[in-house]
């Protein structure tokens, strides 16, 4: 009896994309072993961004949201979205880098771009930029690429620092989208939090430091984040555990307690609910 293995290989289909990161590049060539369609009728766990970086692809075949991406051209494909796109047929190639990854809630602003077609945002490099725009971005790609294979120890926070560089540019780039900046009370509540991260850190708290009733300091909040208060506190804390964990030998009851949780037990169902491990399994994974 043969036993199916899971696919090792992100390029090919059937891999389980478990982790957090991977970042790659799909060389297309017609006729060649990668040629066919990346069909994924229930999209991924995680977001993808692409760009293609020669030659040319076809997103969305036979429908009326079919599009040709080529040079500079960059997808971004949230989480579940649908997915169908391969090489266009009337070119030889179509290069693609990408990056699988699970956001983190402070992003959600720079993941919601202006153009999108069937939930799949696009972004248009060469239209509005030049090539050195689609070089630096490219070679962000690259460098997380680098990276990865290297495996340094903190090699996923390297990455998701440049990421988020990538993401900026985008945002910047998206010059259609209107510009809200953030409102310096909600911004004065964010450093309060970072300086306070152990703490209990009630609304009532923050919304004196914003100087603002409590429920205009909350509705302000989350239009602005496009996150609850809550859900950002524990994003952050989230981020300073992976750190701790990664970097420094506490114990995990000493990690919970640094970052305000009075109950291991209760951090690490967070931790896991967050990451989709435990802190013991994450910290294991990343050594
Ligand atoms: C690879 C595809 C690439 C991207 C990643 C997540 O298999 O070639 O386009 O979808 O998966």
């Amino acid at each position: 009896m043969t036993q199916l293995m899971p696919n090792t290989d992100p390029l090919k289909p059937g891999y389980p994309f478990n982790a957090h990161l991977v970042a790659g590049i799909t060389p297309i060539v017609k006729g060649g072993e990668l040629d066919f369609w990346i069909d994924r009728p229930k999209g991924l766990k995680g977001y993808i961004l692409n760009l293609t970086v020669s030659g040319g692809g076809l997103v969305f075949p036979g429908t009326p949201h079919e599009r040709k991406v080529t040079k500079g051209d960059m997808m971004i494909i949230p989480t579940s979205a649908v997915h169908d796109y391969g090489r266009h047929p009337d070119l030889h190639n179509w290069y693609h880098r990408w990056i699988y990854f699970r956001p983190r809630a402070m992003w959600s602003e720079w993941l919601d771009w202006t153009e999108k077609s069937c939930g799949v945002g696009f972004l248009s490099l060469k239209k509005h930029h030049g090539e050195r725009e689609i070089d630096m971005i490219d070679h962000l790609f690259q460098d997380i690429d680098q990276i990865n294979e290297q495996g340094s120890m903190l090699a996923e926070e390297l990455s998701l620092n440049l990421l988020e560089q990538i993401l900026i540019r985008c945002r910047e780039f998206d010059d259609s989208k209107p510009t809200s900046p953030v409102d310096p009370r909600i911004q004065r509540a964010c450093l309060f939090i970072h300086e306070n991260i152990a703490s209990e850190l009630s609304i009532d708290e923050l919304a004196r430091v914003a100087c603002m009733s409590p429920s205009r300091f909350s509705h302000l909040f989350k239009k602005q984040k496009e996150v609850s208060v809550r859900q950002w506190i524990e994003d952050q804390r989230i981020a300073l555990a992976r750190q701790l964990l990664i970097t420094s030998d506490l114990a995990i009851n000493q990690v919970a307690q640094y970052l305000g949780y009075q109950d291991a037990l209760y951090f690490s169902r967070v931790f896991k609910k967050n990451l989709g491990e435990s802190p013991r399994e994450f910290r294991q994974s990343q050594r």
